[in-house]
């Protein structure tokens, strides 16, 4: 038990499993007053909010499609009627896909992958900041990926739409660096998660090749990511702002 999160209110987006789950946890754990457990999944959601109550936190399932603005508008105002404010933001639902060749992709894959990985960081950040501007401050992070940085073999969308979190980010980061608001990413490498099992079961081959490139020839954790995004999102960081936060134990630099 931390006081990293002491007394706050805390949003994580795509907190039914993966990362997000292991962010929600960690909060929770590092003394948030309560945290609001985000996702589509409705039975991964209320399992993180299972493992937080029973170590004594409080925390709070809502289903939300992050790709859409009433949804994620009416996230906000819950979390802000029951709670009186949001302090801390992770924004980190997100999906993967197929990788194939770039000229195979189609404009809905395309579509859908902006849609998901993209939009849906903007339209949080936008009902995010419009509440932290009316209390005075709070901090987001928002997940973009080693994909932010260099290229996905086989997934020019998700590249895009990552590099493109960067963006936002660090547009956000400087026109609000005067409101007592911080905007900061993380970029995980490669990541034991659930998304990147269903990648590995449908491109076993890029995947294997792909882990031996990783460092130590193994993958990440949740928990390494989500210890990076609960440290952005506290006092402990508030001169850090606009930072693309690479968690990926080397391997973007190999
Ligand atoms: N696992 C990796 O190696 C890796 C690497 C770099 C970046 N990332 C990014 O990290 C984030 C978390 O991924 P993860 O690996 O923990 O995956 P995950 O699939 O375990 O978790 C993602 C969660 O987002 C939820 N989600 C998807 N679409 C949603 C929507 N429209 N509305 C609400 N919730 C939605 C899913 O239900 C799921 O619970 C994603 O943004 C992903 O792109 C993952």
């Amino acid at each position: 038990m931390g006081d990293l999160a002491a007394g706050k209110v805390a949003l994580v987006t795509g907190a039914g499993g993966g990362m997000g789950r292991a962010g929600a946890e960690i909060f929770a754990r590092e003394g948030a007053k309560h945290v609001y457990v985000a996702d589509l999944k409705e039975d991964g959601g209320h399992e993180t909010v299972a493992n937080i109550e029973r170590v004594g936190g409080a925390a709070t399932f809502v289903k939300v499609d992050v790709t859409e603005e009433d949804e994620v508008a009416a996230l906000i105002q819950r979390i802000v009627a029951e709670q009186g404010r949001l302090d801390a933001a992770w924004n980190n639902a997100g999906i993967n896909d197929t990788s194939r060749a770039f000229h195979e992709f189609d404009k809905a894959s395309w579509d859908r992958m902006i849609a998901v990985n993209l939009t849906s960081v903007f339209l949080c950040m936008k009902h995010e900041l419009i509440q932290m501007l009316a209390q005075g401050g709070g901090a987001i992070v928002n997940t973009s990926s080693g994909a932010g940085i260099i290229a996905a073999p086989g997934l020019p969308h998700y590249t895009a739409a990552k590099h493109g979190v960067l963006g936002i980010t660090k547009s956000a980061a400087g026109e609000y660096n005067n409101s007592n608001i911080r905007v900061n990413a993380v970029c995980p490498g490669m990541i034991d998660t659930p998304m990147i099992q269903g990648w590995f079961e449908t491109n076993p081959e890029l995947a294997t090749m792909v882990l031996q490139t990783m460092p130590g020839k193994k993958l990440g954790r949740p928990a390494q990511v989500a210890e990076a995004a609960v440290w952005l999102c506290s006092d402990a960081a508030d001169y850090v702002s606009g930072l693309s936060m690479l968690v990926d134990g080397g391997g973007v630099n190999r």
